[in-house]
């Protein structure tokens, strides 16, 4: 399966004076991962952050990116500013950002095209809301999420993406989603790429699950099968909880 992946989400959270700091506290209480470590921060935090990672385990990411290279669009950052930095990864298509700021299936796929085209790391998100389920079309609506993210993108750059699967109703609530619950959706997102491209391609892409991980449910979710690693939000923001999610992932 895909390689484990533990990455923070600080949403807006964290000042860059309180970034260097924590990032290397992060850094020490995570040295021994057997995972990949990812800190993903605000763009006022990322210089900070890319600095005080130097040398350490830990990656740093973004939480959003624009799809265009430059130009008239205030208030934006490219992908070039982020690499410029030295950040590695990107987040993509978090469901606050589609709830909030009219993020679309379609801007998600140009973003993520954008990213693999620079050389950073897309972290892109789906999930489906409490009404959603209890309709019971999670599936059908994850796959035109996957399915319209992933187009226009080869094989051999769809293996470097990472899928977070993120139901909107466990995000921020407390209500994790079972590890079957998560196990299910998680597979399925696996046939779905395996559809697309390959099983074997669809084997190497890192699924992750979000929502409400924290250092208790961490190990049973991280346990199941199609489930290589996690996007955490809150649990992220204190180093040895984030620690002890890491230690999860073995
Ligand atoms: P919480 O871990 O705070 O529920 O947030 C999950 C999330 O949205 C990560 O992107």
């Amino acid at each position: 399966m895909g390689k484990y992946i533990i990455a923070g989400n600080w949403k807006m959270n964290k000042l860059p004076s309180e970034t260097a700091a924590f990032i290397k506290d992060v850094a020490e209480v995570t040295k021994n991962a057997s995972c990949e470590v990812v800190c993903c921060t605000p763009y006022v935090c990322l210089s900070e952050a890319v600095k005080a990672a130097a040398g350490t385990n830990v990656k740093i990411g973004a939480e959003n990116l624009h799809f265009e290279d430059k130009g008239a669009f205030t208030g934006e950052v490219s992908a070039d500013m982020l690499c410029d930095l030295g950040v590695n990864y990107v987040i993509i298509g978090h469901s606050e950002r589609r709830q909030y700021f009219a993020e679309t299936d379609e801007t998600v796929n140009l973003k993520t095209i954008k990213a693999l085209s620079k050389g950073l790391i897309p972290i892109v998100c789906v999930g489906e809301s409490l009404q959603e389920r209890e309709a019971g079309i999670t599936m059908d609506l994850i796959a035109i999420q996957i399915k319209k993210a992933f187009a226009n993108i080869s094989a051999d750059d769809a293996k470097k993406v990472v899928v977070a699967y993120e139901p909107i109703w466990a995000i921020g609530t407390g209500k994790t989603a079972t590890a079957e619950q998560a196990e299910e959706v998680c597979s399925g997102i696996r046939k779905i790429l395996g559809e697309l491209y390959c099983p074997v391609c669809a084997k190497e892409i890192t699924i992750q699950y979000g929502g409400s991980m924290n250092a208790k449910n961490a190990a049973e979710l991280l346990a199941k099968e199609n489930i290589d690693g996690g996007l955490i939000g809150g649990a992220s923001l204190v180093a040895e909880d984030f620690a002890k999610i890491v230690d999860a992932a073995k």
